[in-house]
Order: C-alpha cells, then structure tokens, then sequence
C-alpha cells in the first residue's frame, strides 16, 4: 500500500519567523505517518530550525535543491551531504522553476538524485508535461523522457526512496490545475514509464505526486485517482490553516 504524501513547496517566500511560526502551528495537528505523510519544502536558511522545531511532530524538513557533489569549491552552492549532517528528509530536484531559470538539464538532475539517494534521503523528482496524447488510443507518450533521463543508474532498492511529482508547467501558480483526467494521465505514464524501466512491482510502490494549483477544493478529487498518490502544493502551502485543510482532504 502507497501512504498518502502531502507536501508544501514554499518556493523563495515567507520570512524564518513565519517558517518557525508555521512548524509551530501545524506540528501538534498532523496525522500519525502511517496514514499520511507531510512534508514542508523550504528554503536552506530556514532548514535547521524548522528541523529543531518538528523533532516530535510528523513533519518531514524538505529541501527545494541542492547540489551534486558533497564539498568543494562549488561557492554558493547546497551540499547534499550537508542537507543530511542537519536532519532533511526530502530533497525535490528538478522542479520545473529550476529547469526554466536556472537550465538545470537532465543530465544534472540525474546526478543529483544519485547523490541524494547517496546520502540517505528522498529526491522527489520534478516532472514537467513533456508528454502529448497519442491521438488514436489517446493514451499518453513522452515527448522527451525525464523519467528515464533523471533514473539513469539508480538500483531498483533505491527506487522505494524515490518519489515524482507531475507538474505540469501551464498548471503551476496559475489557478488553473489539472482536471483529475490529465493529472490522472500524466501520473499513470510516470507509473508505466517506471514499471518498463525496472517493473510493475517496483512501479507499484513508488508515489507519484501531482502538483499545480493544488488547493483544499480540488485535492480530494485528485487523491481519489488511482495513479496519484499525494500532492505537491505551493501557494495553498503557505499558510498553515491552509496547509492543515489539504490533509483533511477525506
Ligand atoms: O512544487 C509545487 C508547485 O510548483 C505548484 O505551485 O502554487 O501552483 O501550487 P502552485
């Protein structure tokens, strides 16, 4: 069985003393981890004390990058190695922000989610809608192939750490998500995608997340599709009532 992931992606916003509030708030007031796991994706600066704050609470502290290699002369640049020493669980790398502004390739995103799994944590790997519908079953196919391209040498024992989340770039901070039919489709051919690459049993087990304008109205809807197993949610993150309102999506 797949537990439900529900996960905020702060993006570049809120304030260290806004973070701290919100770990505060939400942590007594979160379902046990056997039946949904969270997760907060915040910026590097407020990692440690977040991390100090929800050592008793469900919440997963969740990086939105980092680099490759562990140290070195990288200046500016997050350690994976770090992100560990201090208590993260979940890295997201290759979000579809970092492909656009920052032209973080494929090539760079895979050798990231090899150094995160390296390190003992979680990538949550961002998966744009590179697909289109193959008009005569409808069924969906890769225009490119990030799937493939970000799991390139990564162990099929690896694969139970791994989690994508399908964001489409037209959905993202637009108001307008997925209708429960794309979002469903866009997940159901990560999940295919997956079962070719390793099989269906490893397929089965890893979370597919969708994400893009996700908010307390859609996301019950959402998590009743069969391949999506969890949300990855910025704007309707930011707020912890919010936030505590796209748990209670049953
Ligand atoms: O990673 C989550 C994100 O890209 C979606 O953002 O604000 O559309 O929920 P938003």
């Amino acid at each position: 069985m797949r537990i439900p992931f529900i996960a905020g992606n702060w993006k570049m916003n809120l304030t260290l003393s806004e973070a701290e509030n919100f770990v505060k708030i939400v942590s007594g007031r979160l379902p046990d981890a056997d039946q949904i796991e969270t997760a907060i994706a915040a910026s590097p600066l407020f990692l440690p004390s977040m991390i100090k704050l929800s050592k008793d609470s469900p919440l997963k502290i969740a990086a939105q990058n980092c680099f490759y290699k562990d140290n070195g002369a990288y200046t500016g640049e997050v350690s994976p190695m770090t992100l560990k020493d201090i208590g993260v669980s979940y890295v997201i790398l290759g979000h579809s922000e970092r492909r656009r502004y920052f032209h973080e390739t494929n090539k760079m995103i895979n050798l990231k989610v090899l150094s995160v799994l390296k390190n003992g944590m979680s990538p949550i790997i961002g998966c744009d809608e590179k697909m289109s519908k193959i008009k005569s079953n409808h069924h969906m196919k890769w225009l490119d192939n990030p799937v493939s391209e970000a799991l390139r040498g990564v162990s099929a024992e690896d694969m139970s750490k791994v989690l994508i989340a399908y964001e489409p770039s037209w959905a993202i901070g637009t108001g307008r998500a997925a209708s429960k039919e794309e979002a469903e489709d866009g997940c159901s051919l990560i999940r295919t995608t997956i079962s070719e690459l390793y099989s269906p049993q490893i397929a089965d087990q890893v979370r597919i997340l969708y994400g893009g304008s996700v908010s307390d109205k859609n996301v019950a809807n959402l998590m009743q599709c069969h391949d999506i197993d969890g949300v990855l949610a910025g704007k309707a993150s930011l707020q912890p009532e919010k936030f505590l309102k796209l748990l209670n999506y049953q």
